[in-house]
């Protein structure tokens, strides 16, 4: 559907490598050609953890987004912008702070999890605790209803959710609520109209979910339907209230089948990886002294792909034909390790030179990148200012 908004963020730690490429950022330019994507810096994200460095922010902040452009992420289809340009954000996470329960954020899983694995920090921080809830303002804030994510993010997805969900049961009831939903009924036309009153008792009665569906259909289709009418009857389905944050889901990125140089998760503290700005000879010369089946000490020795990090590569870059031409080389030691590698030696290289191309027009021109992000910080936070307006009104704010 064209209609779905997509949003998703990268905090910026360091340059981006083929692990990225292959789990995130292929995802990211796919989506872009279907849906409104916009994709964003999480840079206040990062200095949860780094508030102690936060000089390193700035570089790793434009060397990321050099390297989504470089990637062919599409500043022509996707929106490109960084956190801390759209302050709104940090409005919007402040006012949510109010009623958010601290043992929902303590339960958050990644909360304990990070705390054991960085011992190193002190995160015993309000900022910390808060990152679920950052990120959920994040989304909320352009009622975003689709977010690309890995499976390690789906617990802040899912308190995204319920944060909604509090928030327009709690701040949703504006007085006359039900009388204008029940005019906005009127609108839709008689048969329409009595159908949406069925699906809704069907739904809050028997918490029917089918129900729940086939009335927010009938809402999409109804044409006539001002936004506000629409959002009230979205509202009204659900409880009294009216929907001023909508519930986004997580859109679970397939793990990616790429391996490191060691064969463990590529990731920049293993030291295993190939970044997507790696030379020829850098790519030649980290796969050809990658490890492979311990078993073919010589030349003369057969090996078991399945043992190999190798052949996990070959997965990913080459044909059926090379793969099987190295699956019975290694097992019949018809081939050596160095011969076996080639194939996939040029294939990266071929994968790469186009992306260090792209790169270097980048580099060479700074305000390329610099034009690009003011552009984007411009729409998304066109869009930002729309819901804050939503949001502060409906918590008496807007007094003036
Ligand atoms: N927490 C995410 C990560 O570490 C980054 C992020 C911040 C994010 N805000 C977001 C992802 C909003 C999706 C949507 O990967
Ligand atoms: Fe690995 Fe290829 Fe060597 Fe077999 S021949 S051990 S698959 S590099």
């Amino acid at each position: 559907m064209f209609d779905d908004r997509v949003l998703s963020g990268m905090r910026p730690t360091g340059a981006l490598h083929l692990g990225h490429y292959h789990g995130v950022l292929k995802n990211w330019i796919k989506l872009q050609h279907e849906h409104h994507c916009l994709y964003f810096v999480a840079d206040w994200h990062a200095l949860t953890t780094h508030y102690d460095t936060p000089e390193i922010i700035e570089d790793n902040v434009w060397d990321m987004l050099i390297d989504w452009l470089a990637a062919g992420v599409d500043p022509a289809q996707a929106t490109l912008f960084i956190q801390s340009r759209v302050r709104e954000h940090a409005e919007l996470h402040l006012l949510m702070s109010m009623i958010t329960p601290l043992g929902w954020l303590e339960r958050v899983p990644t909360y304990k999890d990070q705390q054991e694995k960085l011992s190193e920090k002190d995160l015993s921080t309000y900022g910390f605790l808060g990152y679920p809830l950052l990120q959920s303002a994040d989304i909320l804030i352009y009622r975003a209803n689709l977010v690309p994510v890995g499976d390690d993010q789906v617990p802040h997805i899912e308190f995204t959710r319920e944060i909604a969900r509090r928030f327009n049961h709690v701040f949703g009831r504006d007085p006359g609520f039900e009388e204008k939903a029940e005019s906005a009924i009127k609108k839709l036309g008689a048969k329409r109209g009595k159908l949406y009153r069925e699906l809704r008792t069907r739904y809050q009665e028997q918490g029917d979910d089918e129900a729940l569906e086939s009335a927010r259909a009938l809402l999409e289709e109804a044409a006539n339907l001002s936004m506000g009418d629409r959002e009230r009857l979205f509202g009204y389905l659900e409880g009294g209230g009216k929907m001023i944050l909508s519930e986004p889901q997580a859109l679970l990125t397939e793990a990616s089948r790429m391996p490191g140089l060691d064969g463990h998760k590529m990731s920049k503290s293993y030291n295993n990886t190939i970044t997507l700005r790696e030379d020829s000879a850098s790519v030649n010369q980290k796969i050809r002294t990658m490890p492979t089946d311990p078993a073919r000490v010589r030349r003369t020795d057969p090996g078991d792909p399945e043992k190999c990090p190798v052949w996990q590569f070959h997965l990913v870059y080459t044909d059926d034909k090379t793969q099987k031409w190295a699956e019975q080389g290694c097992k019949s030691a018809g081939i050596g390790c160095i011969e076996c590698k080639q194939p996939v030696i040029e294939a990266i290289q071929k994968e790469l030179a186009p992306i260090n191309e792209r790169a270097q027009a980048y580099l060479d021109d700074p305000t390329l990148v610099r034009n690009i992000i003011a552009d984007g910080n411009d729409r998304a936070r066109k869009i930002a200012k729309e819901t804050m307006r939503d949001v502060r009104e409906s918590m008496g704010l807007d007094y003036s």
